[in-house]
C-alpha cells in the first residue's frame, strides 16, 4: 500500500501548477509513450509513462512480444496462464521504460460483429472478470500499473464517441459492471473511462457510476484516466471523479486536419465515425485551474486527483526508483525483460491453449508423415492481432506455412487460392496520419504471385490432408457489417472440401464468424488472432503436440439469431442511442432463453483426449466437487465448468443458467482427479433496483459440464 504520510507530505509541498502537471498528459519528450505525465522533478516525482495495449507493448518505434488476441487468452479459461501473460507484458513495459499498461479490456461481448471483440474476453461476466483479474494481477506483479478498460458499456465501435448505451440498472449490475468490479477487487491501479455515454451521460462525466459506484461502493483507490481525447468537460469530469486527462495535448497534425475549411465534398470537416476529436485536449489545464478559482471544482478534488496518482506511482516503487520486475529467484537488478525465450514460450502457450477444436471427425491430430497442402490467401503472414491501439510489432513471428513446414515429415505444398485478405486498422482512418507515417512493412507487396483457385484445388486433390487457413479483418473504431468471412474464402473452402475429404479449416477471427461449409469439412479449429507464435502454435495443435484446450468465450451462431441483430434500436442505435432491450439475455443467456440451438455454444471445445465425469457433490460451504477422468490413451486438458440454475420465482425473469465457476485441468492418460469449484454468493444472486443484490430462497441446481449445452452431472444447493 502507498505510504500515506509520505504522500501527504509530498502533496503539501506541491504548488497548484505542479499538481496540475500530474493530472493532465503532455507530449513525451522521448516519443515512446501512449500517454505521458512529466512528473515534478523538484519534488522527486519522476515522469510517468502509460502505454498500450492488451496484446503487448505498443511503444512507438519499439518491438515487443506480440501475444495473441485477448479473446484467445480468455479461451484458455486458464486464469493462471492469464496471470503469467500479464506478468510478461508488465516486464516488457518496464524494459521499454513504461510505467502503466493500458490493459486489460474487459467489455462484455454483446455485439458479435463489434470491431474490438478480439481485445475483449467474453460474453459472460464471471469469465471476463476472472480472466481480467488474472491479467491485472500479472501486470501489477511486475510493478506496472494495470488499467482496466473501458468503463463501462463500450460494446460497439459504431458511434463509440457519442452513442448512449441505454441500459437498465439490473443489466448493468449483473452483466456489464462485474468484470470491472473483479478488476477492482484484484487491486487494479487504474480504470479507463469509455468514450460513450450511459443513459445519456458521458462516462467521463458520470458521477453515479464513477463517483458513487466505482469510488464509493467499490472503494476504488487508484486513479481514473480518460480514454484518449475522451474528456467531455472540465467541471463535469473533475466533479464526477475523473483524475487524469489523456493524452492532454492535441495529436500532431490534428489541428491542421481539422482546420481544413472544407473536406473533399465541400462540407465542414468532420472527424470520421469512431475517431475522437484529436484536438480536444487541455481541459485539465488552465480550464481546471479556472474552475477551482471559481469554486466550481473544490481545491480538495485536485488534491484527491494528485493523491490517487501519487499513490499508484508510489505503490509500484516508482517514486523512489526501486521498481524492478523481479520474479521469484530472479536477481533484483532485473529491470524488465523483452522478447525473452520465456516470453516467446508464454505467447506460444496462450496461442495453443486458446485454440478451440470446434469439430473433428478424427482427421486430427495429423499423422507426422501425411502429405499436406497448406492453402489460404494469407498463409505467408502471421495473424498478429486486429487493428488499432492494440497493434504490436514483434521481433520474431512464424507464418502458417513456416510453422507447418518446420513440423511436417510428409510433403508440404502451398497455394493462396483466392486474393489476399487485407488487414484493416484505425490508423488508416486517422485524417492526420500521412502516407509516410504508415507502419513499416505495410507497403503493398507487389511481388506476390497471383492466386489461383485451380492451383489450390489441384494441391488439395494431390495431398493426404488439405489445411485451409481463413481469417476475418477487424479493427478498433469500426464494427464489421457481417459475420461472413471476407473475400472469397468460403468459396475456397468449399472448392477444397469438394476434392479432399480430409479438409481441415483453421479460422483466425476476432469473435464469432459464420462457417457455412462446416458440415462439409473434416475438422474446424478456431485460433482467434494467435500473435507471433502463429504457425508454430497451429502446427503444434494440428499434429497433436499440444491438446486443443480452448473453449468458446462467445457463442457462435448465424448472425440473424443474435439478440442485437434485426432491431436498429438495439444496434447500432437510433439517434445516437442504443437500447440494451435484451437486458441480461446476452450470449448463451439469450440462446437458452430463446430455446435456440447455436452453431457452437459458449464453453464448447473438443480435446484429443476423452473425459468422463463422476457424480458431483456439494460440500457445506457452497463448494462443488466432481471427479473427472481422462479415459483416453493420451494426455489432455479439460475445462470443467459450473453453471447455476436458480429456482423459478414468480415475476422474476432470470437466465436459465449462469456460469458460476470454472477450472482448467491437465490430466494424463487414465488420470482421475476431483475438481472442486467454490461458488460465491453472487453465483446465487440477482440484482433488484430496490432491494439490490438478493438471493431467493429455494433449491439451486449446480450444473457441471464441458460447455453451457453439455452438462454431465448436477448437484443441488439450498439457499
Ligand atoms: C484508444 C482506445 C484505448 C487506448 C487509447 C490509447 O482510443 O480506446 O483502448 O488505450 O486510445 O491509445
Amino acid at each position: 500500500m502507498a505510504d500515506d504520510d509520505h504522500i501527504e507530505a509530498l502533496l503539501a509541498r506541491l504548488s497548484r501548477t505542479q499538481k496540475l502537471a500530474l493530472v493532465r498528459g503532455a507530449a513525451d519528450p522521448e516519443g515512446t509513450a501512449t500517454g505521458y505525465l512529466p512528473g515534478v522533478e523538484a519534488a522527486g516525482i519522476p515522469p510517468f509513462r502509460l502505454v498500450d495495449g492488451p496484446l503487448g507493448i505498443r511503444a512507438e518505434g519499439q518491438r515487443a512480444t506480440a501475444f495473441p488476441a485477448s479473446i484467445a487468452t480468455a479461451a484458455t479459461f486458464d486464469t493462471d496462464l492469464a496471470r503469467r501473460q500479464g506478468a510478461a507484458m508488465g516486464r516488457e513495459a518496464t524494459a521499454l521504460g513504461q510505467d502503466a499498461l493500458l490493459a486489460p479490456g474487459v467489455n462484455i461481448i454483446r455485439v458479435p460483429q463489434c470491431g474490438r471483440n478480439f481485445e475483449y474476453l467474453s460474453e459472460d461476466p464471471v469469465h471476463a472478470g476472472a480472466v481480467g483479474a488474472g491479467l491485472v494481477d500479472g501486470i501489477q506483479s511486475a510493478d506496472v500499473v494495470a488499467t482496466v478498460k473501458h468503463f463501462v458499456a463500450n460494446n460497439q465501435e459504431t458511434h463509440r464517441t457519442t452513442v448512449s448505451a441505454e441500459v437498465d440498472e439490473r443489466t448493468l449490475r449483473e452483466l456489464y459492471l462485474p468484470p470491472f468490479r473483479a478488476a477492482v477487487d484484484a487491486g487494479v491501479g487504474s480504470v479507463m473511462t469509455a468514450y460513450n455515454r450511459v443513459n445519456g451521460t458521458h462516462m467521463s462525466d458520470h458521477e453515479r457510476l464513477v463517483g458513487d459506484v466505482l469510488k464509493g461502493e467499490w472503494e476504488f483507490d487508484g486513479y481514473v484516466v480518460s480514454d484518449w481525447y475522451g474528456l467531455e468537460s472540465t467541471v463535469g469530469a473533475a466533479n464526477a471523479g475523473m483524475d487524469v486527462e489523456m493524452p492532454g495535448v492535441a495529436a500532431p497534425g490534428a489541428a491542421d486536419a481539422a482546420d481544413s475549411d472544407t473536406a473533399d465534398d465541400g462540407e465542414d470537416f468532420e472527424w470520421p465515425d469512431g475517431i475522437p476529436d484529436a484536438t480536444h485536449a487541455g481541459l485539465f489545464g488552465d480550464p481546471l485551474a479556472d474552475a477551482i478559482d471559481s469554486g466550481e471544482v473544490p481545491a480538495a478534488r485536485l488534491d484527491d486527483m494528485v493523491r490517487r496518482v501519487l499513490g499508484q506511482i508510489d505503490r509500484f516503487g516508482r517514486l523512489d526508483g526501486d521498481q524492478t520486475a523481479v520474479e521469484d529467484g530472479e536477481s533484483d537488478d532485473q529491470a524488465g525483460e523483452l522478447d525473452s525465450q520465456r516470453h516467446r514460450d508464454i505467447a506460444a502457450d496462450v496461442a495453443a491453449r486458446g485454440t478451440v477444436l470446434l469439430d473433428n471427425d478424427g482427421v486430427l491430430p495429423l499423422a507426422d508423415g501425411a502429405d499436406v497442402a497448406v492453402i489460404g490467401p494469407n498463409i505467408d503472414e502471421p495473424k498478429l492481432g486486429g487493428g488499432g491501439s492494440s497493434e504490436t510489432t514483434p521481433v520474431h513471428s512464424v507464418t502458417p506455412v513456416e510453422g507447418i513446414e518446420s513440423r511436417a515429415e510428409g510433403a508440404v505444398t502451398t497455394a493462396f487460392g483466392v486474393p489476399q485478405i487485407e488487414s484493416v486498422s484505425l490508423f488508416d482512418l486517422l485524417p492526420f496520419v500521412g502516407e509516410d507515417d504508415e507502419a513499416d512493412g505495410s507497403a503493398e507487396d507487389t511481388t506476390r504471385r497471383e492466386p489461383s483457385l485451380d492451383d489450390a484445388v489441384d494441391a488439395a486433390a494431390a495431398a493426404d490432408v488439405a489445411v485451409v487457413f481463413v481469417r476475418d479483418a477487424t479493427t478498433e473504431a469500426r464494427d464489421r457489417n457481417t459475420l461472413a468471412l471476407p473475400g472469397r474464402q468460403d468459396e475456397l473452402v468449399s472448392a477444397v472440401a469438394a476434392v479432399n475429404e480430409n479438409t481441415v479449416v483453421v479460422v483466425r477471427s476476432g469473435g464469432p464468424v459464420e462457417l457455412p461449409w462446416r458440415e462439409d469439412v473434416a475438422a474446424v479449429l478456431e485460433q482467434w488472432y494467435p500473435g507471433q507464435a502463429d504457425g508454430d502454435a497451429a502446427a503444434a495443435v494440428l499434429y497433436g503436440d499440444r491438446d486443443p484446450s480452448g473453449r468458446l468465450p462467445v457463442t457462435f451462431a448465424p448472425q440473424s439469431e443474435y439478440p442485437t441483430v434485426g432491431a436498429e434500436r438495439r444496434y447500432p442505435g437510433v439517434d445516437d442511442e442504443v437500447y440494451y432491450d435484451e437486458g441480461v439475455f446476452v450470449g448463451y443467456r439469450h440462446f437458452d432463453d430463446a430455446d435456440t440451438d447455436p452453431t457452437y455454444p459458449f464453453g464448447h471445445g473438443h480435446s484429443y483426449a476423452t473425459f468422463e465425469y463422476g457424480d458431483a457433490e456439494t460440500t457445506g460451504d457452497q463448494t462443488v466437487a466432481v471427479p473427472v477422468e481422462n479415459v483416453a490413451d493420451r494426455p489432455g486438458r479439460e475445462v470443467v465448468q459450473a453453471y447455476v440454475r436458480p429456482p423459478s420465482v414468480a415475476g422474476v425473469d432470470r437466465p436459465q443458467r449462469e456460469l458460476a465457476g470454472f477450472e482448467a485441468v491437465q490430466l494424463d492418460a487414465g488420470e482421475r482427479r476431483t475438481v472442486e469449484l467454490a461458488l460465491d454468493d453472487l453465483a446465487f444472486s440477482r440484482y433488484g433496483p430496490d432491494a439490490g443484490w438478493t438471493v431467493d430462497t429455494g433449491a439451486y441446481t449446480v450444473e457441471i459440464g464441458r460447455s453451457s449445452r453439455d452438462i454431465r452431472t448436477t448437484a443441488s444447493v439450498d439457499r
